[in-house]
């Protein structure tokens, strides 16, 4: 973040820093830590972008609070090293609408239930919780897909290894344009210096 584009942009109102931190701190640790990380690369990413002051503090909320949505979710359904039941996924997949639901009830953050609710759609039409594909996904969900898939890669979780820097940004490179916004996966490859040519492109 340069110092010219923080000047630039406006603060987080006092009300609205106030109920993200309430909700967060009902997320344990490792989510707490992931939206933090996730937050980071959707800034970056915003910047990169040179999207509104406006809409890059929107993204970078949504970011903190896309997840909220798991602490409906019982701990022992998302935490153990063996794959997930069919129930188990099931109830993993209604994260992003119950997380739309937790962030819509409280005004100061109601703009950032979009992006709560959107996080896991596909560039290509086969995400959820709505199937939307291209541009009818908000940009800063978009933003945020790729920020949580990177982030999620590169860390350790209980059902598999952390991948390392370069096999996630491989990842971001053969989802471009299928998981992934290509755009924002571009702009997200340049922004960490890499070569964004698609592999086998
Ligand atoms: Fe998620």
């Amino acid at each position: 973040m340069t110092v010219s584009s923080a000047r630039r942009r406006p603060p987080i109102p006092r009300q609205v820093s106030a109920a993200i931190r309430e909700l967060l701190h009902r997320l344990d640790r490792a989510e707490q830590l992931h939206a933090s990380d996730v937050s980071f690369y959707a800034l970056m990413i915003g910047e990169s972008l040179d999207l509104s002051p406006d809409l890059i503090r929107q993204i970078s909320c949504g970011a903190l609070l896309h997840d909220i949505g798991k602490i409906a979710i019982p701990l022992g359904d998302r935490d153990h090293s063996g794959a997930m039941t069919a129930v188990e996924r099931l109830n993993m997949l209604t994260h992003p609408e119950v997380g739309e639901a937790m962030v819509s009830v409280h005004p100061p953050l109601a703009p950032f239930a979009d992006l709560v609710r959107h996080h896991h759609e596909r560039f290509d039409g086969h995400g959820y919780p709505d199937g939307l594909a291209g541009g009818a996904i908000p940009i800063g969900a978009a933003v945020l897909a790729i920020s949580e898939a990177f982030a999620t890669m590169i860390t350790e979780q209980p059902y598999r290894h952390a991948r390392t820097w370069h096999q996630a940004l491989d990842e971001i490179r053969r989802g471009s344009g299928t998981q992934f916004h290509p755009v924002v996966a571009e702009t997200f490859l340049i922004a960490l210096g890499e070569d964004p040519t698609p592999i086998g492109g």
